[in-house]
């Protein structure tokens, strides 16, 4: 790829950068001549530089460490660098965690956000990307798909710290005239999402014999996507997207968790070689989690219609090579797995949400 003189470059703050979805996001920023990237992540136990190897710091991609709810450090860091854009990944990501202690969840989600959009705001920043969730839509078990003009009804902690980033972001909009835009996505699946999450959490216990626990009756309906086409729709949206817009993101593409779950074993047993009945015998129906929304489902049609983004990778190979992905960088997953994160583990498969 030719590089272009750094005179020539847009500049652009990626918070979150190595997260699951950001790191996947910066990748692809790299690729496009013309931004510099600088990744600003606190590196919690979901970010890991891991996720960005081989990405080698210089003229085009510089990664610094701190906390977006950090407004001295914010502060400096947009005086330093100059953003021409930013984008918004960071956050704490995971409903359970929320419903256990909800506090980091306001302070990263609804106050970080508050600390970047004013640093956007002082300094001029020519577009503000916040990266949502089609959970701010809460339970649509018995609605129509959501379009953008939906009612906002959050119902887990997590749901509702970034439905008031939602709302925020609209206000710098509205109040100060900051040309922002947002993203509301439906699930992500791919390579380096932390395994608390469904797929990888599933491959996982597979791998290591243990059962599969679903929460309730198995029967809630979420959307899924592949990272990659998640990250498409968003570059789209920061290159092309019209001021002050929200565009869901989603494949419209429905299953019931346990239909997910009958995939991925039936996918898990082709690929390492073991018996398909018996990996669907280790399925267990769990307590539920609390306030779990039954279905959530949004139309895409904006999107689709005025960015031309269609998703290109369908369920059954998107989650054969995410299965494949894991099945060979169990490295990874050692190293993400700490001990911390058994303590998490316990506290909801064990301890039963204690
Ligand atoms: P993730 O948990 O994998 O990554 C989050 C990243 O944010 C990590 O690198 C973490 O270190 C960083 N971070 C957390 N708190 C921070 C702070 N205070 N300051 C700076 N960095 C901080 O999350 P993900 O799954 O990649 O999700 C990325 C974004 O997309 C989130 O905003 C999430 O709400 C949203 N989203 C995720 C999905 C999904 O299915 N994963 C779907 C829709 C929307
Ligand atoms: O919808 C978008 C959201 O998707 C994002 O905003 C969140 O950041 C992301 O974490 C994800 O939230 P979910 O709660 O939908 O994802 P999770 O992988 O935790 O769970 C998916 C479904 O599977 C959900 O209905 C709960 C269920 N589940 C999950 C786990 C981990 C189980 O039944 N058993 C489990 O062990």
């Amino acid at each position: 790829m030719t590089r272009r003189s750094v005179s020539n470059i847009k500049r652009l703050l990626v918070a979150g950068g190595c997260g699951f979805i950001g790191s996947r996001f910066v990748r692809s920023m790299l690729e496009r001549a013309e931004w510099r990237v600088i990744n600003l992540d606190k590196l919690t136990y979901a970010g890991n530089l891991e996720n960005l190897k081989g990405i080698v710091e210089g003229d085009h991609y510089r990664f610094v460490r701190g906390d977006i709810g950090d407004r001295t450090f914010v502060d400096e860091l947009y005086d330093k660098e100059r953003p021409t854009a930013v984008v918004n990944f960071a956050a704490e990501s995971h409903v359970d965690r929320s419903i256990l202690d909800p506090a980091p969840f306001f302070e990263t989600n609804t106050i970080g956000v508050q600390v970047l959009l004013e640093g956007a705001r002082k300094h001029g920043v020519e577009r503000f990307l916040q990266v949502s969730t089609d959970e701010v839509y809460g339970d649509v078990e018995k609605m129509e798909p959501c379009d953008e003009e939906h009612r906002l009804a959050p119902s887990s902690p997590y749901a509702a710290s970034k439905a008031s980033a939602d709302h925020l972001t609209l206000s710098y909009k509205r109040t100060y005239g900051l040309p922002v835009l947002i993203v509301r996505s439906c699930n992500n699946y791919g390579p380096y999402q932390f395994p608390e999450k469904l797929i990888p959490f599933m491959i996982g216990n597979v791998m290591r014999g243990e059962d599969l626990p679903l929460y309730g009756d198995g029967m809630q309906r979420r959307e899924w996507i592949f990272v990659e086409d998640c990250v498409d729709a968003i570059c789209r949206v920061l290159e092309r997207g019209e001021d002050g817009e929200i565009y869901n993101i989603s494949t419209e593409d429905e299953h019931t968790n346990l239909a997910v779950i009958d995939l991925l074993c039936k996918l898990m047993a082709d690929e390492a070689s073991m018996n398909v009945a018996s990996l669907r015998n280790r399925i267990q129906f769990i307590g539920d989690r609390p306030g779990h929304d039954r279905r959530y489902a949004t139309r895409a049609k904006k999107i689709r219609e005025k960015l031309t983004w269609n998703p290109l990778v369908t369920f059954e190979v998107g989650l054969r090579k995410t299965i494949r992905w894991y099945l060979t960088n169990h490295e990874w997953v050692e190293s993400v797995t700490s001990g911390a994160y058994r303590d998490y583990y316990d506290a909801v498969y064990v301890r039963s949400w204690g």
